[in-house]
């Protein structure tokens, strides 16, 4: 297994911000499963968390509150997850005073000095490279790990994908409205535009003047970045009550025709990717570090592809990205 490998005692100044949410702690477990030791660890959230512990390793680590002073103490490494507004503040800060950070917010994702990394696909942009590092959307990252190898293969035209998210991708106040309207039907919805629970909302971030919503433009925008491709990408995105995993339904215009057995065999080879002869579901991949690809099917003539595509939206789409790209850079 990844990781396994890795039993190092880095001398390494790593803090973890927003280490009380759903993608924070999540990093803090990928980091303790992969057994990785630093010199020094420090955990911040906001003033509410102050004083909390979270557990590293066996031992206490009390939660700090992010501070502009603790920002320009210089980190050799810092991984925000706790929002955008968050990041575009303190993570500049961090950055000015020599810190790398790996960002999971949207804050910087599409400024064109700052590189985007899924490390499968190009993890050589880190090169000499020190300041904000991206981490992409969670709905992206499962797919470009599919996508990329399709693209090398047999070129991509056109990308048109129907995604179906987790409640957990909007962090843990979203886990806890359909938990709440769940058991009670009159519950208001307070983060949702409409009741999640027992439905299917195509309204994922705010809809923008073309029509698409933040979220759709995300998964053009960023699959284009990442993959240094201009194929058309369209995505129509939705949030549907499932706790953990998000699901998409993909379909690629290729380049050069293709057979069912040519991309079987393309994918089986295809990092953290992993291929299932029937299909795989959320309720399978939670816990998992793949992006797993089911029902595959090529269109009569050759030239699309479609397929079934699942991954822990929490973990591929954010957390494990995340530590992959530290790992990426602890070991260069
Ligand atoms: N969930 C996913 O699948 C996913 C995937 C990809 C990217 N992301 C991105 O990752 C980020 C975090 O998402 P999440 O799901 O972990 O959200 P979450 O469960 O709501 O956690 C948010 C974290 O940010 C902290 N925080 C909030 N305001 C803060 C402030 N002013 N100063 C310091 N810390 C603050 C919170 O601390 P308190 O506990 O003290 O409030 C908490 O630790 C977001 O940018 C999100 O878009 C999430």
């Amino acid at each position: 297994m990844e990781g396994v490998m890795f039993l190092s005692f880095y001398k390494a100044k790593i803090g973890v911000v927003g280490a009380t949410g759903e993608v924070g702690r999540t990093i803090l477990k990928v980091l303790e499963e992969r057994r990785y030791d630093f010199f020094e660890l420090r955990l911040f959230a906001s003033k509410k968390s102050a004083g909390k512990t979270l557990k590293y390793r066996g031992k206490n680590y009390i939660v700090e509150e992010l501070t502009e002073d603790s920002m320009k103490e210089g980190f050799d490494f810092l991984l925000f997850s706790a929002g955008r507004s968050v990041s575009k503040k303190f993570a500049s800060i961090a950055a000015k005073h020599g810190s790398t950070v790996i960002d999971n917010s949207s804050a910087f994702r599409m400024d064109e000095k700052v590189p985007l990394v899924v490390p499968e696909i190009n993890s050589n942009v880190l090169n000499g490279y020190n300041g904000i590092i991206a981490n992409p959307n969670c709905s992206t990252i499962q797919m470009v790990l599919v996508l990329n190898p399709i693209l090398r293969n047999f070129g991509i035209r056109r990308v048109v994908v129907t995604t179906l998210q987790a409640v957990s991708g909007s962090g843990h106040k979203g886990i806890v409205e359909l938990e709440e309207e769940l058991k009670d039907e009159s519950y208001e919805p307070r983060i949702y535009s409409k009741r999640i629970a027992n439905n299917c909302l195509p309204h994922i971030g705010d809809i923008l003047e073309n029509g698409f919503s933040e979220e759709e433009m995300k998964m053009v925008n960023e699959t284009r970045k990442i993959m240094e491709c201009d194929c058309d990408v369209e995505a129509t995105t939705v949030r549907v009550p499932v706790i953990y995993g998000h699901s998409e339904s993909v379909y690629v215009e290729v380049e050069k025709e293709a057979s069912l057995k040519e991309i079987e065999e393309v994918l089986s080879k295809a990092q953290d990717v992993k291929v299932w002869k029937d299909y795989p579901t959320p309720i399978e991949v939670k816990g998992s570090d793949e992006s797993h690809v089911g029902r595959i099917r090529v269109s009569h003539d050759g030239r699309a592809i479609l397929f079934w595509n699942v991954a822990d939206n929490v973990r591929v789409g954010a957390a494990t990205n995340a530590v992959r790209i530290l790992e990426k850079l602890l070991n260069n």
